[in-house]
């Protein structure tokens, strides 16, 4: 997510406004940018890079003013680079703004705008809307200008904006990202989220959506968009600084499991839509007519992306019935692999740095297939080197154990698995069901994540054991590897993830009272056959723990814990029955004392081979 940042009031801004930056920081960004208005003058300056890059390229020199914003670019439309870094201007320099969110529909407003000779300097969407307030800024006042430009906008946004026109004057405006004022003695500091507040004042008010707020220092006045004026409650911050980077949750990795409805959201955003048999993936228009003519499409990752892979090749298969395989990449790039022209090779990665999926990329770019990416962060050096891909859009993952990446990586493969199957597997009926539940994902997590108490209820009657198996079937086995793999790498408990079948082949010679076997035990066309290997564990007195859709009383007296998530069609279930073992590895993590954020020997970014 980008960080924002505003001040007005009797103090220099600058040392405030990069003071803030510094504080959003902790956010995850790869550019920043500065702007103040002294004396009916903008001051301007952004870099790519750290906020170190920014003040080296200001070099000593101060800029005046005791108003201005600034920027934290996490970037989501357009690489990493000074041009895109925020603020962004009109042409005339009238207006600045800094945003943080994802215009929707950036592409027809700009295409409008050129078509009446208005030139853009960058590739993002956030440059249109500075376009469209100087536009609408006539014969009106500036909030005005404002609210006629966000009238046309489809998105999300926080933004504040500031304007020569208007030098004692910031204009910030909320919709899907939030932003919080703080009201300080004489002066305003407006941010993305209150770390970079509390050190100047910890009464704020709290934006909702549809809401502007026009600040000076003399004082604020908060509308809707539609220009209704509204009373707010002024609140006072109780929590600390590391408290506020966490969202007020112990960990960034609680944070970033919570944050998974938000973050699917986003990652859905702008691509797929109620009522409409499409999916739209524009990053992959430039190769689209070579992808619809795959051959074989060739997944490759490492670690959770691996399992993602393994879930997208359950997913491209069974609706677009177009043949895939999952490889490590690791495994790849050492195996002097076939590949023919009409190959289709994608990468799969959150950081888009990962050393063996970087060189999977290059072996097979090498060997002549179209190479694309599923990345999640914009500009990485996987991104940069496929021809075409899809971003995530998930914001920042800090925590190791990658989790909100994984779900968003699976909800890019199922629309994937969607585009390729519209018109050739599946008629735009069938395509409209999928999309009308691939919609509903996001709520039903946020019914999942209600029952995080049962979660720690189990973690505390599991958590000194020294082995775990996790069984699944059909897409529900890369589950079944992802929640083994999430328990090892932050709670160092041994655990395994099988097919539920392949017990019988040797892992059920482990089975006995001191080794709990969890099961994704979903109501698909696998729930019978399920249910048989609980009971071939529970003869060996294995303890079973089971992730299910619906209620049984088979399945109640059998299982000595149950955990019920809402159903959904059978290829999404994986996007629903990983958040438990999620929450389940966490909860663990955290009884055992161990580094939930930081686990010991990982690094979140595997760059070295
Ligand atoms: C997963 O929790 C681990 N952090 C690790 O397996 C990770 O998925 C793997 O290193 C791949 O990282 P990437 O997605 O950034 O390429």
């Amino acid at each position: 997510m980008c960080g924002i940042v505003g001040y007005v009031g009797f103090r220099e801004a600058a040392p405030i406004l990069l003071g803030g930056l510094r504080r959003l920081e902790y956010r995850g960004y790869d550019s920043a940018g500065i702007a103040t208005l002294h004396e009916g003058k903008l001051y301007l300056l952004k870099a790519q890079g750290r906020v170190d890059d920014l003040l080296a390229r200001l070099n000593g020199r101060r800029l005046p003013g005791h108003i201005g914003i600034a920027h934290t670019r996490w970037a989501t439309h357009g690489e990493p680079s000074d041009i895109n870094a925020h603020p962004h201007t009109d042409m005339r320099g009238i207006v600045a703004l800094i945003h943080n969110g994802i215009i929707e529909n950036y592409a027809s407003l700009r295409t409008e705008l050129e078509r009446k000779g208005y030139a853009f300097r960058s590739q993002t969407d956030t440059e249109v809307l500075a376009h469209l307030i100087e536009a609408f800024w006539i014969g009106c006042d500036f909030e005005t200008a404002v609210r006629r430009a966000l009238s046309l906008v489809v998105g999300a946004y926080g933004l504040a904006i500031i304007s020569p026109r208007e030098p004692d004057t910031l204009i910030i405006a909320r919709k899907g990202s939030p932003l919080i004022l703080g009201i300080g003695e004489g002066e305003y500091i407006v941010a993305s989220d209150a770390s970079a507040i509390v050190e100047h004042t910890r009464q704020v008010i709290y934006l909702e959506d549809g809401e502007m707020a026009i600040v000076r220092p003399t004082g604020y006045v908060v509308k809707s968009i539609e220009n209704v004026e509204k009373t707010k409650e002024i609140c006072t911050i109780e929590w600390s600084l590391e408290q506020i980077e966490r969202g007020g949750f112990e960990h960034f990795m609680l944070k970033e499991i919570f944050e998974q409805p938000t973050s699917l959201e986003n990652t859905l955003r702008g691509r797929i839509h109620p009522g409409r048999p499409e999916v739209q993936l524009g990053g992959l228009l430039p190769v689209r007519d070579r992808l619809l003519q795959a051959r074989r499409i060739i997944l490759v990752g490492c670690g959770t992306s691996w399992h993602a892979g393994l879930v997208g090749e359950y997913l491209i298969e069974s609706l677009a019935r177009i043949p895939v395989e999952v490889e490590y990449a690791s495994e790849f790039r050492y195996r002097d692999p076939i590949l023919y022209p009409d190959d289709v090779v994608i990468a799969i990665s959150q950081s888009g740095e990962t050393a063996d999926t970087l060189a999977a990329v290059r072996e097979a770019r090498a060997r002549g297939a179209l190479v694309l990416g599923i990345c999640n962060v914009v500009g990485s050096s996987i991104a940069r080197e496929t021809e075409a891909g899809v971003y995530l859009h998930a914001g920042p993952e800090i925590g190791v154990a990658s989790t909100k990446a994984f779900t968003s990586q699976v909800a890019v493969l199922a629309m994937l698995a969607l585009m390729l199957a519209r018109g050739r597997t599946l008629t735009d009926a069938e395509i409209l069901v999928y999309v009308e539940e691939l919609y509903q994902i996001p709520e039903k997590i946020r019914r999942i994540l209600d029952i995080r108490p049962a979660i720690q209820e189990l973690a505390q009657r599991f958590k000194d054991v020294t082995n775990f198996l996790y069984l699944g079937r059909g897409p529900n086995f890369p589950v079944a590897l992802e929640g083994a793999l999430k328990l090892k790498e932050i709670s160092y408990i041994h655990a395994e993830g099988y097919p539920a079948a392949e017990m019988k082949h040797g892992p059920i010679a482990l089975i006995d009272e001191n080794m709990p076997v969890v099961f994704i035990a979903l109501h698909d066309g696998t729930y019978e056959k399920i249910l048989s290997n609980i009971q071939e564990v529970r003869a060996r007195r294995g303890q079973v723990i089971a992730i299910t859709d619906a209620l049984d009383p088979t399945l109640e007296e059998l299982a000595s814990a149950i955990l019920q998530i809402p159903g959904t069609l059978d290829p999404f279930t994986p996007l629903l029955a990983v958040v438990p073992l999620q929450l389940l590895a966490y909860e663990i993590a955290v009884l055992r004392g161990c580094d939930v954020d930081k686990p010991r020997n990982l690094a979140k970014s595997v760059t070295v081979e």
